[in-house]
């Protein structure tokens, strides 16, 4: 396995094209998930800089706070609540372009401007959400919702 990551220059899709079959290699020969979602989130601050990518996981009936890179952040978000909250009761990645326009939204940082969560969905059941917070306005779009469902399809494929 290859524990350096290359990263590079380039326009958003170039960085995730260059990103993600590095991420597939740290995947290989891993089985455990935990592990696997951990060096995700190491690959994609490490490409990227944002301020917080980090995965919370379905437990009863609440997210809870999984393998992080970033700030400390928030432990436990119910259903609808926040903009994670929300991605688990609709099941579909939520683009926030401006978290201070999103009602309810949760502020685990002052400093988060920006925020996509995709869904984890596991033989149709939602088993948990990748967030990722920027400190720009408008930071998210089509491209990351493109290249972030298909890092956690990655993922996903890793636990059968
Ligand atoms: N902002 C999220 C909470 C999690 S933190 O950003 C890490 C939300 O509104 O659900």
């Amino acid at each position: 396995m290859a524990e350096d990551l290359k990263i590079i220059q380039g326009t958003k899709a170039e960085q995730y094209r260059h990103l993600l079959p590095q991420i597939q290699g740290l995947l290989e020969g891993e089985s455990d998930f935990i592990a696997n979602m951990a060096n995700t989130c190491a690959a994609l601050k490490e490409q990227f800089g944002w301020l917080w990518v980090g995965f919370y996981l379905v437990k009863k009936d609440e997210l809870v706070l999984g393998p992080f890179q970033g700030p400390v952040a928030c432990t436990r978000i119910k259903k609808g609540r926040g903009v994670c909250g929300h991605c688990w009761e609709h099941e579909k990645t939520i683009v926030v372009e401006d978290v201070h326009s999103f009602p309810g939204h949760i502020a685990c940082s002052s400093l988060s401007r920006s925020e996509i969560v995709v869904p984890l969905m596991q033989r149709g059941q939602l088993i948990g959400v990748l967030d990722v917070d920027s400190e720009k306005l408008q930071d998210f779009d089509d491209t990351d919702r493109q290249f972030l469902e298909e890092v956690v399809g990655m993922l996903l494929a890793k636990v059968a």
